[in-house]
């Protein structure tokens, strides 16, 4: 039987499907058919080439469907240009739908490509690596990258619907299952005790683990929920930015290094082993303790805490700097005041960010 989370927002309420055997997606697809809405299927290079049987079977014409090279790099200006100019060499219309098939970059791009080709078509998303199913695909952040940054050009679009079939993660690469997990822990720290404890006592969280679907459905309750409460992002405090627990050092620790070098949730998880160490700071309320639960955590999921080589600290103080999270009123970070009970506080002094850095093996 289907599992469905509805995401409310209000005209923009989707559902996500949950473990579903394709038959809602292969309906809803059926019925595009049937009133003449074209169907286009996006995704990279690698899925293709384990899933295509997978993709033929959906009902979407072989012509419609579009490849690019597997990985972040294709997050660029130029496949996205290139998607664009696909859709309009097949004289897609306003009507014309897309399928996002693939992990967070699959999803960004081609969701950021619907958001804008002729001001906006209807997209769903299909996800298949760990991270999209539990945050990238939820939450109708899209966009693409420039040279200067990650993310930099994008829209808020939310997804038709979201079809989270686990089976996908057979065939996810482990490291790639463990950068998913980075985005897990997060949840936990930033909004549940009590599921950050049943991770904890997880010896060996793999695609195997009998309680991954609740695991998968609880990230996307938690991401749903502070979408619904702040969709784009403009509280002033708390809010959506919450979902950036760890981003704002592992977002500079992804463009200093060079993208390629970590896989997004292994930036992200030395970025949480950051923010628990600065929430040790801030709040007495947050423990050594909490930390080295964390770290553990993280560890036993092959994620990194340190960085992989040394990195300058005044290259990843610019990096934070050009952020775009950051806002007028100064650079925000993403703390703990309890586990599983977070908040935004800017106002940090760059001396204790600088101590951190070096705790992580950064050098002057
Ligand atoms: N929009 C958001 O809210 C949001 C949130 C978090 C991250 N992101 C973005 O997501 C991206 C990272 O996503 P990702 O980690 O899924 O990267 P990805 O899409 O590059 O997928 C990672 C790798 O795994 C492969 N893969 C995916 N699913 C597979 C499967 N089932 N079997 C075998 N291989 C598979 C892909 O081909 C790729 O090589 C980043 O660009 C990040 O900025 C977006």
């Amino acid at each position: 039987m289907t599992d469905t989370l509805n995401v409310q927002l209000d005209d923009r309420s989707y559902p996500i499907y949950f473990n579903q055997d394709d038959s809602t997606l292969k309906a809803t697809i059926h019925d595009l058919n049937q009133v003449n809405q074209a169907c286009f299927l996006i995704t990279d290079s690698k899925l293709h080439g384990l899933y295509q049987a997978y993709i033929e079977s959906l009902g979407i014409p072989q012509t419609h469907v579009y490849i690019v090279p597997e990985g972040e790099p294709s997050k660029s200006v130029e496949q996205y240009e290139k998607i664009l100019s696909f859709l309009a060499s097949h004289s897609a219309n306003r009507d014309a739908v897309i399928f996002a098939f693939g992990g967070g970059v699959i999803g960004d791009l081609a969701g950021f490509v619907a958001a804008s080709y002729l001001r906006g078509i209807n997209f769903y998303q299909i996800p298949t690596s760990l991270l999209a199913m539990v945050d990238s695909s939820v939450g109708g952040k899209t966009g693409i990258n420039l040279p200067e940054g990650k993310n930099l050009v994008g829209a808020f679009w939310q997804p038709q619907a979201v079809f989270i079939n686990q089976r996908f993660l057979e065939t996810l690469p482990k490291n790639q299952f463990a950068s998913g997990i980075a985005e897990v822990i997060k949840y936990g720290l930033i909004a549940d005790k009590s599921f950050f404890n049943k991770l904890l006592s997880i010896e060996n969280l793999n695609f195997d683990e009998p309680t991954l679907p609740s695991i998968i459905r609880r990230c996307c309750e938690i991401k749903a929920e502070v979408v619904a409460n702040d969709e784009k992002e403009i509280a002033n405090a708390n809010g959506r930015a919450l979902l950036n627990l760890g981003h704002t050092f592992g977002h500079a620790i992804e463009n200093v290094a060079g993208y390629g070098d970590y896989l997004h949730g292994e930036a992200i998880a030395v970025g949480i082993h950051l923010a628990c160490m600065l929430s040790e700071i801030t709040y007495p309320t947050f423990s050594k303790t909490d930390t080295e639960q964390t770290t553990q955590l993280l560890v036993r999921n092959g994620l990194p805490i340190l960085l992989k080589k040394p990195l300058s600290i005044k290259a990843l103080n610019q990096a934070i700097s050009r952020d775009k999270k950051n806002r007028a009123s100064g650079i925000r970070f993403v703390l703990m005041e309890t586990s599983g009970n977070a908040q935004t506080k800017e106002g940090i002094d760059e001396k204790i960010i600088n101590t951190l850095w070096k705790k992580v093996g950064a050098v002057d």
